[in-house]
């Protein structure tokens, strides 16, 4: 059954940087498509945003598998950016989404800095309300490390890409770093309208009878309710790091935590792996913040926005 969220008084609608959400709730990059399959599940056209899988310039195969792993209260995957290129996002997906009036978010990735630019060039005439630029990539111009783990790095890339859009910029955050903050005020002074986090925690899984890993690249990437106290840590340190807002994300299951996030200071929040399990997961999300605003008398949810008492 295609579900909306409920009926309400409470005013939802929040900015995140120039981009106009009708409610704080996206999707998490990766766990949701360009939001077809969920379709039957949910109305896409009734969330903040609709946040598409990270796309490349051309098609990626992704990594070997076994590429999933389920673990305590989460999961490892290392699916690689897996996606079928930027030409087929727009001639495929971003018209379904905008033919079915969602709010089209894209999450931007690249090889290089310039395929980042390339990318968002490739998409500039088609509709799409923001950018999510991925910066948790491995960088091969920098030789295969993470661009979004050095400061230099992080403000070249947003530098870049905020030259080639005027369209709202998000800037996707790892969190396997020392210091998110410094990160986050790199992105910022490079031209960010809105930081986001956080992405997978480098985790790994051992099947410890046949003495081998669990995924075929050995690490992966840990999502779900596991990461979530390290999510609300970060989210908060980064709130207050910077001026431009954060979408919060990691291990959101229901409006309780959704509001956690927002409490800790995220002005908008994403469910990722959530979707997985249970496919009314986002609009079971803005009902419980719903819930939650009616029961404490909030009249509008940007009240929640950094009002944690401490
Ligand atoms: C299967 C899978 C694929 C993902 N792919 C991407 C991606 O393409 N780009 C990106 O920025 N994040 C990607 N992520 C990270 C999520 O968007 C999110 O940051 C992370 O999973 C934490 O949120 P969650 O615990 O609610 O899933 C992926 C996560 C999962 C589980």
């Amino acid at each position: 059954m295609q579900r909306v969220p409920r009926e309400t008084n409470v005013r939802l609608a929040v900015d995140l940087g120039g981009l106009a959400m009708r409610n704080p709730v996206t999707t998490a990059s990766g766990t949701f498509g360009a939001g077809r399959e969920y379709h039957d599940f949910v109305d896409v056209a009734a969330l903040g945003a609709v946040t598409t899988k990270g796309v490349s310039l051309h098609g990626w195969e992704g990594n070997a598998s076994p590429r999933i792993a389920e673990v305590p209260s989460g999961m490892l995957n290392s699916i690689g950016l897996q996606n079928p290129g930027v030409d087929h996002l727009k001639a495929h997906e971003l018209p379904w989404l905008a033919e079915v009036g969602a709010t089209a978010v894209v999450n931007v990735s690249g090889h290089s800095f310039d395929e980042y630019v390339a990318v968002i060039e490739a998409l500039e005439e088609a509709p799409v309300a923001a950018y999510e630029v991925n910066i948790s990539c491995p960088n091969v111009d920098a030789g295969g490390m993470t661009m979004g783990c050095h400061v230099p790095s992080v403000e070249k890339v947003v530098g870049m890409c905020r030259a080639a859009t005027a369209r709202p910029l998000i800037v996707k955050l790892t969190p396997n770093v020392t210091d998110v903050a410094e990160i986050a005020r790199a992105a910022e002074a490079a031209g960010a309208d809105a930081v986001s986090l956080i992405n997978t925690l480098l985790g790994m899984a051992v099947d410890a009878r046949r003495r081998r890993p669990q995924l075929a690249r050995v690490v992966g990437g840990l999502s779900g309710p596991a990461v979530k106290p390290v999510a609300l840590r970060m989210v908060w340190q980064v709130a207050r790091a910077v001026r431009v807002p954060v979408l919060g994300m990691g291990g959101i299951s229901c409006g309780l935590d959704a509001v956690e996030f927002m409490l800790a200071g995220a002005t908008a929040v994403a469910v990722g792996t959530a979707n997985f399990a249970n496919p009314h997961a986002t609009v079971d999300v803005i009902d419980g913040i719903i819930d939650y605003c009616e029961e404490q008398g909030v009249a509008d949810v940007n009240e929640l926005i950094g009002a944690l008492e401490c």
